[in-house]
């Protein structure tokens, strides 16, 4: 069964998700305007992949015949110190999805929606690889720090990257 309280936290969790769509499309802005287009490439990818993920939790709410409850995106930070300040402040948002998705699961259990718990376990997954990723070049950008040449390679290196791989994509 479908439990009101689930819907509700569905509900909360889709707004989540614009937010971190929001946030990303932010920082892409952010990377576009200091020129650094492989960044920005990068992120706007997570900013397309956070829109799915809302939209997944949007089908599913309708999959269980539940009522999808559209709530106000507040505006995101669109302006940083650095790149890796705007990578510590996406790194913080995704934390804060995982804690998000964990209560939902968690929630699930306790009311015995099985259903919920078992759509939500590709959440748990997908987080812990979106954390990665984003930390990985967190990682890379404190080794850099103030070495612009550093920053510029890195660059490059995001541009022939997918969203949720460190890896060069086949086509690189
Ligand atoms: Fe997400
Ligand atoms: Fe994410």
């Amino acid at each position: 069964m479908f439990v009101e309280k689930l819907q509700s936290a569905l509900n909360e969790q889709i707004n989540m998700e614009l937010q971190a769509h929001y946030t990303y499309l932010a920082a892409a802005d952010y990377f576009e305007n200091m020129g650094l287009k492989g960044f920005a490439q990068w992120i706007y990818q997570h900013a397309t992949d956070e829109m799915a993920h809302a939209m997944k939790i949007y089908q599913f709410i309708h999959s269980r015949r539940g009522r999808v409850q559209l709530l106000a995106v507040p505006a995101p930070e669109a302006n940083w110190s650095s790149p890796q300040a705007a990578m510590e402040s996406a790194l913080m948002h995704e934390q804060k999805v995982t804690a998000s998705i964990d209560r939902i699961v968690k929630l699930a259990r306790v009311e015995g929606d099985y259903a919920t718990d078992s759509f939500l376990q590709w959440f748990v997954d997908e987080q812990v690889e979106e954390e990665e990723v984003i930390d990985d070049v967190l990682q890379k950008l404190r080794l850099i720090g103030d070495f612009k040449p550093g920053l510029y390679l890195l660059d490059r290196e995001l541009a022939g990257m997918e969203a949720n791989s460190i890896a060069p994509t086949a086509a690189a």
